[in-house]
């Protein structure tokens, strides 16, 4: 190291008085000298090395529509209720994508994934467009109502923009660093941004992947109608791509020839046509190719309402710009990924180009989108008799919470329970004042009062069991309490509304009501944000009908009622605001409604949700539910574990063991279903007859609603 004696002194002097030491010391102090670098506040090499169990929601094998299932053979074998016998599934991810990717690095599925021969080509297209990905627009009738975001997806818009581009780039290259861990070595990754990110994008990638393995700045170039006064109009995005390493996938695309160029290729032999050029002094012939070799400007058209894929997501990219990207970056049986997949363009042309694919977003409503989106690919390509992939959501779900909460799900069992009794205790706290409740103590299963009403609160790590209810409703009758609300995550599924019924019958009034996930928040709380809404509620019907077979019986089933009890904004703060000659639309207690105001100031209502269908946007039924049971991976107690702190461990280069375990639920395969699309907004309500054997069956029955929750119901039936 060549620092001079005072230097050496002054560095001490310095770290002993606990101040910075000057930029300059930087390149005299570390080995690594970079000759441009991008510093931004709070920046470190530090990357996440949390490993959570992803837990699969729902399967979709194949989208049956009609009657039989019929199998479709050839390479991806399904059985006879339509499952995908071999192979790989495809994987639609809920969560943030820094837990997600670090979980996909350092945890089991990375064996699997290897075994597929690795990711071998990411396009990602982070939020740079300040605020447009979280609020959604619904239709309801002729009306365009808009969600606005939930806190934690508000949240989520903070942290990447709050300190403006330093926290972007501080957001994203933490990312970036665990894309290239997982990229495989012949991978390449596109980073999609536009003119208010692409200078920093450049050096953070730089720095990632290297500069030597920088390989292309692609210009997609657009055409729309906004023109600012005093700038040339921005009508282009870059699109940076970068390969793992020198040897990388690529394969080139052509565009056709112009007539004038075609007409150039004015001679012919046994090989095709050619033109003569000439190189050096010398005479070549050019054979005519499939076309002119595509260069780093892409002129397609933004997404527009007319094209067939319009999904009304507000950031959804053209198809053709990202089927460019995998077609020249990955062959077909590649895995192919999306980590800000929205709603799923990339996941889409991944399908249809024959490409394995993983996906993931943070916001629900994306999920719900690409769900669609997926189940219409299938469906496409089934027609068409053409080979596509089954696939699976899945979530880091009460993992997630732990993380959220702060457990390390990587200590020893006996640590981690200490850990959760200690935390479950902040978390009543915080729940009770996220509730507007009081602590009370002494009781067996509450843990404070609001009003008139008792309220137990969930534990954070499991569902709220059948015996749960059961205990709460026995402390009721044992210490006279009528009115009581049950606070939960989630519930066990097919509990209510039975259990209410239960305790209606014993003179108890109980309300079961969601926790929201923003109850994390300390602002939303502090801002009285955080809205507790009851259960939604399904009503199901089954149908039976003789089979023409042996002892089996057809079965269908008839969605008969569902409700929801949503708020967004009040009726009275929207009326006072609203100006003369406006209308805006609101939902209370689940009804969506619209207030306009006339040019004298009279207001009036309007409900627009005047058929309880009005709020379905999607449902599904899974025949025999409890036939395939949730298993994760979770590390084997004594095998090495990464540390959650993001402190690297020497032994880290060797994946932990893992082991499967039953998570007690069991995945809904998805076998029906029907939704509303943008071009077709029908719903059949009642599914296709299905055949059934003698015995008990139970069926789930899955609806989502406009805003992208859904709510599960389950019965049991006796042939
Ligand atoms: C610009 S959009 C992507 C649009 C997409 N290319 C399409 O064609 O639909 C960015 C997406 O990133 C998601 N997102 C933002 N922060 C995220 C995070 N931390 N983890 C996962 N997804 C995130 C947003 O929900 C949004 O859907």
């Amino acid at each position: 190291m060549n620092l001079s004696d005072n230097e050496k002194r002054d560095i001490v002097k310095l770290i002993e008085a606990g101040r910075p030491l000057p930029d300059k010391y930087r390149f005299l102090l570390f080995e690594d000298k970079r000759e441009v670098e991008l510093v931004w506040n709070g920046k470190t090499n530090e990357v996440t090395n949390v490993v959570l169990p992803f837990q699969t929601i729902e399967q979709v094998d194949e989208p049956r529509s009609e009657k039989e299932a019929r199998l479709q053979g050839s390479l991806f074998d399904f059985d006879s209720r339509g499952r995908q016998l071999k192979g790989w599934t495809n994987k639609l991810i809920w969560g943030d994508n820094k837990l997600i990717l670090s979980s996909l690095k350092n945890g089991p599925m990375r064996q699997e994934i290897e075994a597929q021969g690795g990711i071998k080509l990411i396009y990602i297209d982070p939020p740079f467009d300040v605020g447009a990905d979280f609020s959604m627009n619904i239709e309801i009738g002729n009306e365009e109502f808009t969600k606005k975001p939930n806190v934690l997806e508000e949240l989520a818009y903070r942290d990447t923009w709050g300190k403006g581009a330093d926290s972007f780039i501080a957001m994203i290259y933490e990312r970036l660093s665990l894309m290239r861990d997982l990229l495989a070595d012949d991978g390449s990754i596109y980073v999609h941004c536009d003119w208010r990110v692409n200078s920093y994008m450049r050096l953070v990638l730089d720095e990632i992947f290297d500069k030597e393995n920088f390989r292309n700045e692609i210009v997609w170039k657009y055409t729309g109608s906004l023109a600012p006064q005093k700038d040339f109009s921005r009508k282009h995005d870059t699109i940076l791509r970068y390969s793992k390493s020198e040897n990388t996938i690529f394969n080139h695309l052509f565009t056709p020839y112009s007539e004038g160029a075609i007409n150039r290729f004015d001679k012919e032999d046994n090989f095709g046509r050619y033109k003569i050029t000439y190189r050096d002094g010398k005479e070549y012939k050019t054979y005519m190719k499939e076309g002119k070799r595509l260069e780093d400007t892409w002129d397609i058209s933004i997404i527009m309402k007319n094209d067939g894929d319009f999904t009304n997501y507000p950031t959804q990219k053209p198809s053709k710009l990202v089927e460019n990207i995998i077609l020249a970056s990955s062959n077909e049986n590649d895995i192919v990924a999306d980590f800000f997949s929205g709603s799923g363009t990339t996941l889409a042309a991944a399908e249809k180009l024959g490409r394995k694919w993983i996906g993931s977003d943070l916001g629900k409503f994306a999920i719900h989108t690409t769900r669609k989106r997926m189940i219409g690919v299938q469906r496409q390509m089934k027609k068409d008799g053409k080979n596509f992939r089954a696939f699976e959501i899945l979530n880091l779900g009460k993992y997630e919470r732990q993380h959220y909460i702060g457990v390390n799900p990587n200590l020893r069992e006996e640590e981690i329970q200490q850990q959760i009794a200690q935390k479950e205790k902040e978390f009543v706290s915080l729940v009770l004042s996220a509730y507007k409740a009081e602590a009370f103590d002494g009781f067996k299963t509450f843990h404070g009062k609001k009003s008139s009403r008792l309220v137990a609160i969930g534990p954070i790590n499991l569902l709220v069991s059948r015996l749960f209810v059961e205990e709460v409703i026995g402390e009721c009758l044992e210490k006279k309490i009528t009115k009581a609300d049950i606070l939960a995550f989630e519930f066990e599924m097919g509990l209510f509304p039975n259990i209410q019924e239960v305790a209606k019958s014993k003179g108890i009034d109980l309300a079961l009501k969601y926790i929201p996930r923003d109850v994390f928040d300390k602002r939303a709380i502090e801002k009285n944000q955080v809205v507790f809404h009851d259960v939604s509620y399904i009503e199901v019907k089954p149908h039976f009908a003789k089979a023409t077979r042996g002892k089996a019986d057809l079965v269908s089933i008839e969605l008969t009622d569902f409700s929801v009890f949503y708020n967004q904004d009040s009726i009275k703060e929207v009326e006072e605001n609203l100006k003369n000659g406006g209308k805006k639309l609101l939902v209370e207690n689940g009804q969506i409604i619209k207030i306009s105001k006339d040019k004298d100031g009279i207001t009036t209502r309007e409900n627009l949700t005047k058929e309880w269908t009005d709020w379905i946007d999607y449902w599904a039924v899974d025949f025999d539910f409890e036939s395939k049971k949730e298993i994760i991976r979770v590390p084997k107690k004594e095998s090495l574990q990464p540390h959650i702190d993001g402190t690297v461990d020497p032994h880290q280069a060797k994946l932990p063991e893992f082991e499967e375990i039953w998570t007690g639920d069991f995945v809904f395969e998805n076998e029906w279903q029907s939704f509303r699309t943008k071009k077709d907004r029908n719903l059949e309500m009642v599914s296709v007859a299905k055949e059934m054997q003698s015995g008990k069956h139970k069926i789930a029955v899955k609806v989502v609603d406009i805003f992208g929750n859904d709510t599960m119901k389950i019965i049991e039936i006796k042939i």
